[in-house]
């Protein structure tokens, strides 16, 4: 699919499996859905630009990569995306959050926004949009609306797990949104669930179903 990139790494797609995987205790689940954000990162974030800079090591003077241009926001779409982003502080540190507050209507399948809060100067920052499960896409796609509102210019979508359907209307929506994921399922199911998916993934990350 044009724009979508799975990550095929051996230890995203075996972490993918104990997150599918039912009997995965809450705590295994947590854990897990943080590992494989902070491998997801690190390919979201392959092609950065870095420019040298001169420095000293113990033993010489030499000119070294440093990563140049725009910083980073990670935007989570809560709460689901919360775990996520802090797999991805793990390796970006010094990134600032966007809090992206959407819910599904359980009948509509509709986006409803109920909290939004961006750093000031999103239009001049690289925004990763992170929500573990990109199901039917409608908020996703509202999530990118409204980043968009506010001026971010340079943005990409990276989930665990998506959903054909969501995929190709994310980019239909969003052609300039590349996406990430760690596998593309071919089904959803009546309430909007991904089959064979992971469940729903908020509830399996808090514990509360
Ligand atoms: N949200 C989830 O948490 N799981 C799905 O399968 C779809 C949407």
């Amino acid at each position: 699919m044009d724009g979508v990139t799975i990550v095929s790494h051996p230890l995203v797609q075996h972490k993918l499996t104990i997150l599918r995987d039912r009997d995965s205790s809450i705590q295994l689940f947590r854990t897990v859905v943080r590992e494989t954000a902070t491998l997801l990162c690190y390919e979201v974030t392959r092609d950065l630009p870095t420019d040298l800079v001169r420095i000293e090591t113990p033993i010489a003077v030499t000119d070294a990569p440093r990563i140049a241009g725009k910083k980073l926001v990670f935007a989570p779409i809560l709460r689901a995306g919360l775990a996520m982003a802090e797999g991805m502080l793990d390796l970006v540190p010094s990134a600032r959050i966007a809090h992206i507050g959407l819910y599904r209507d359980p009948l509509s399948l509709q986006a409803v926004e109920y909290y939004f809060k961006t750093p000031d100067d999103i239009s001049e920052r690289h925004v990763i949009v992170v929500d573990p499960m990109l199901a039917t896409g409608h908020t996703a796609v509202a999530a990118i609306d409204r980043l968009k509102e506010c001026g971010a210019t340079d943005i990409r979508f990276v989930c665990l797990l998506a959903a054909r359907t969501g995929a190709e209307g994310l980019r239909a929506a969003h052609p300039d949104v590349p996406v990430w994921t760690a596998a593309v399922d071919d089904e959803l199911d009546d309430h909007g669930y991904i089959v064979p998916g992971l469940g729903d993934a908020g509830d399996r990350t808090y514990g509360t179903r």
